[in-house]
């Protein structure tokens, strides 16, 4: 087969039917029992802010929940559990500018369950995440009338975002009034598990009618004192045309409406246009919010122009961000839903802000908007494509240095301690307690225990180097970023000379099954394998890290985390002589695991169907994952999907192990029997692991995670919020699995594994600062260098073991024959 397109579509110029629908997450008719799923599906975010696809005209209650949020706003509560104080930090559900009501002869006429439903069409335009409402009803006087609404949050300018309806009566003619407000409140209230918990986040500050066609409301968090400010201009256009309608206006401190008074006629369609602007106290050149977000949307654009703004913004996007996956439909369309949603939640706006990888998104509540280690996950797309968002996101942890350094000093180690879950401060804000829905109890929370976020960072920064050379960012924050997370791991580690290697106590690894040992009192494992093995690489790389910046550098970096040689020297001896558990030739989870029990998974799926999660029924039994051979999700297998077998062989050959060829299919054999994938990023790592030697049992679990949002596979969750991890997961495994792409040794290696379901993949990457289109077939790889970039270079390239040199502006094929 020959390549005829080697490059992601230019989305403005395709209007062909089915690339819209490539391109269109839709929804017919309305399903009450659907509909939290759908709001999050079709929410609407530039990566600073988004809200909810939730309909204008519905609040808070069982089936729908209206969610604006500011990316990285959060605020502290705390709730007396049992006379218990427990504190909870939360991504803060902002004031929703969301309503517009209609109402006709003084009664609310658009309340769905009220009215015949003609035609309803739902629908989120994943080129510029535009959400389009298409209705015609019958209300209980017969008449009927059709309303298409549209709404988008802007790429172009992060604070706005507009809404529009277009309202005809079909079969009457008389006075309506449409309520528009911006009600303030509002409370967390989005996941049912969380409602024992204070909810309360936002204090009223006062609502003003700056202007005529302005209101404005102004809050403020109760206790991280961040100011929100929300100002909405609504106006009414016929025929294209501002028109000067009656308003009443209508205000209590934490809500602000304005009613317009139309006078409609039979089959001429009314427009209204809502322009919001949204200001925190965190925004850079921002005095009073209140005024800011005023005077901000008094000015804004008319919806046509703000949405042709808009639109060009998202394009360039696409052109830097599309994946092509040739020869599946299904799949290419979800992995464009999950690309829309990670430039929802984290995209250019995202630059300039202090906010980190939120493993739920900005469009629900679940995991209350903390960071974990999902970024994991989430920065191998946006460094390929977005470098400076991703060097952001590294600068969300290096602000936070002085309380993991805190948190290290605390439980007595050195240098950095990054925490499991993550909020404003950098402090631990993983709970103390969880709710089992299956049990109705509180149980005890050891998963801060998951020490191995650190050793993410570490990784995330050393790819975010390896891949941009940003080798200012390595000398001013990286390279402390990382030492300290070595120093930490170096105080963790201790040297046991009965085994004459190093080992570490009193961690969990990211299988959340295992907290503990059956019966311990303490929580954390000996040894487990993935934290053991990431710490020999890590401190590996630390202990040459220095030798990588010019001398003064190298000195500053030194002296300010006052350095010693004898650190540099343990580091090396700890990346020789780390202890790693093995049984039955294969790697153990952590020392012990071989003497835990088998679980019949037989007999628990025969009982309960699903058993993703068995923590929860084991529990709800009074039983103990603890007890069994079992994993949540992988855990020693994350090291083939983080390593590959080169980099593996390496760490294992100078610790003095073997590392048999067929090492990572046997544990992948043995783990996968074993793994209940009761988080969905387990697929992601599995998919990756089997991309080399079953490229197609890989595909099966690729597209699990492919469908899982957008399916709501683990029932309910996705209505609380995306999942990152997962949906940059999926467009990963394309770039670094399906295609084989890695950077290493300052060389671009695509060693290509396609599964049969497709006949190829095109993606855009930029390297070394170099953008490239690379397009893998099953007979041929081509990679072409787009000009565009003023210090563009050559670049070095190995395709199934051949290398060339790609030219600026050039193009290389190299056939698989
Ligand atoms: C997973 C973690 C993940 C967290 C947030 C949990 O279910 O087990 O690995 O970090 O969800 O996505």
């Amino acid at each position: 087969m020959t390549i005829s397109h080697t490059g992601p579509i230019d989305t403005a110029s395709d209007t062909a039917s089915d690339t819209d629908a490539a391109f269109t997450l839709a929804y017919d008719g309305v399903d009450p029992r659907d509909e939290g799923l759908r709001e999050t599906l079709t929410s609407t975010g530039n990566g600073y802010m988004a809200t909810r696809g939730t309909a204008e005209w519905e609040e808070a209650d069982d089936v729908h929940y209206p969610g604006t949020y500011a990316h990285g706003l959060y605020n502290r509560a705390t709730t007396l559990l049992g006379g218990v104080p427990v504190h909870n930090e939360d991504l803060v559900n902002l004031p929703n500018w969301l309503p517009l009501k209609l109402r006709i002869g003084g009664v609310e006429v658009l309340r769905l369950a009220d009215v015949e439903i003609l035609d309803y069409r739902h629908r989120l335009d994943l080129r510029a995440a535009v959400l389009t409402r298409h209705l015609r009803f019958r209300d209980r006087e017969g008449r009927e009338t059709e309303l298409v609404s549209r709404r988008f949050t802007s790429m172009a300018s992060m604070h706005h975002a507009y809404l529009e309806w277009t309202l005809t009566p079909l079969n009457w003619s008389g006075p309506a009034e449409v309520v528009s407000a911006i009600d303030g409140r509002v409370t967390n209230d989005g996941v049912p598990r969380y409602r024992d918990l204070e909810g309360v986040h936002l204090h009223p500050v006062g609502a003003e009618f700056p202007e005529s066609e302005v209101m404005a409301l102004k809050t403020r968090t109760r206790q991280s004192e961040v100011t929100v400010s929300v100002a909405a201009r609504t106006r009414v256009l016929a025929v294209g045309r501002p028109v000067e309608v009656p308003r009443s206006d209508f205000r209590t401190p934490d809500h602000v409406q304005q009613t317009l008074h139309l006078d409609l006629e039979r089959g001429v369609p009314v427009t209204v246009e809502k322009s919001v602007a949204l200001f925190t106290s965190r925004d850079p050149a921002t005095g009073d919010t209140l005024v800011r977000a005023h005077r901000s949307v008094a000015r804004s654009r008319s919806f046509e122009s703000a949405l042709a703004h808009h639109r060009e913004s998202w394009n360039r996007l696409w052109q830097a961000c599309d994946v092509q996956v040739f020869g599946d439909d299904e799949a290419q369309h979800l992995l464009r839903v999950h690309i829309s949603h990670i430039l929802q939640t984290c995209s250019p706006n995202t630059a300039d802000l202090d906010a980190g990888v939120p493993a739920r998104g900005i469009n629900g509540e679940a995991y209350r908007g903390h960071v974990f280690w999902d970024e994991l996950f989430v920065l191998p797309f946006l460094t390929y494509r977005l470098p400076g968002v991703t060097r952001s996101l590294l600068m969300y942890r290096y602000r936070r240095l002085a309380e993991a350094r805190a948190a290290a000093r605390a439980a007595g180690r050195a240098g950095f301690m990054f925490p499991w879950q993550s909020g404003s401060l950098g402090t631990e804000e993983t709970q103390e307690v969880h709710l089992n829905p299956m049990s109705g109890k509180w149980d005890v929370d050891l998963s801060h225990n998951q020490r191995h976020v650190s050793a993410a960072i570490f990784y995330n920064v050393w790819q975010y180097i390896t891949t941009t050379e940003d080798t200012m960012f390595l000398e001013s924050q990286g390279a402390e970023l990382m030492l300290g997370i070595a120093r930490f791991w170096s105080s963790v580690a201790h040297y046991s000379s009965d085994r004459e290697r190093y080992e570490i106590h009193g961690v969990m690894g990211p299988d959340e099954y295992h907290e503990k040992y059956p019966g311990a009192a303490e929580g954390g494992l000996r040894n487990n394998a993935y934290t053991n093995v990431f710490v020999a690489w890590i401190c590996d790389i630390a202990a040459h890290l220095l030798d990588l910046l010019p001398a003064p550098r190298a000195d500053a970096v030194r002296a300010r985390l006052e350095l010693r040689d004898e650190e540099i020297e343990r580091w090396k001896d700890i990346s020789r002589r780390m202890f790693v558990p093995f049984h039955d030739g294969i790697i153990s989870q952590f020392e012990g695991y071989d003497d835990l029990e088998e679980l019949d998974w037989d007999a628990y799926r025969a009982k309960y169907g699903d058993i993703q999660r068995l923590d929860r029924i084991l529990k709800a039994e009074g039983d103990t994952p603890d007890r069994y051979k079992l994993a949540k999700q992988a855990d020693a297998v994350m090291l083939s999907f983080l390593f590959g077998d080169d980099e593996l062989r390496r760490i294992f050959t100078r610790l003095g192990y073997e590392f048999p060829d067929d090492a990572a299919r046997r544990m992948i054999e043995y783990y996968d029997r074993r793994t209940s994938h009761g988080s969905t990023l387990s697929y992601i790592t599995h998919a990756g692991v089997l991309a080399r030697f079953d490229p197609d049992s890989s595909w099966e679990r690729f597209t699990v995670a492919l469908r899982s949002d957008v399916g709501d596979i683990q029932g309910g969750t996705t209505r609380e919020g995306i999942h990152m991890g997962v949906m940059a997961g999926t467009v990963d495994l394309v770039q670094r699995f399906y295609a084989g792409m890695r950077a290493e040794g300052g060389m671009l290696h695509l060693e290509p594994n396609l599964p049969g379901a497709i006949d190829g993949v095109s993606f855009t990457v930029i390297y070394q600062r170099s953008p490239l289109t690379v397009t893998v077939m099953r007979d041929e790889v081509v990679i072409r260098h787009r000009d565009g970039v003023i210090d563009a270079t050559p670049v070095r390239v190995r395709v199934a073991g051949r290398e060339r040199l790609v030219a600026v502006g050039g193009e290389e094929r190299f056939s698989l024959a």
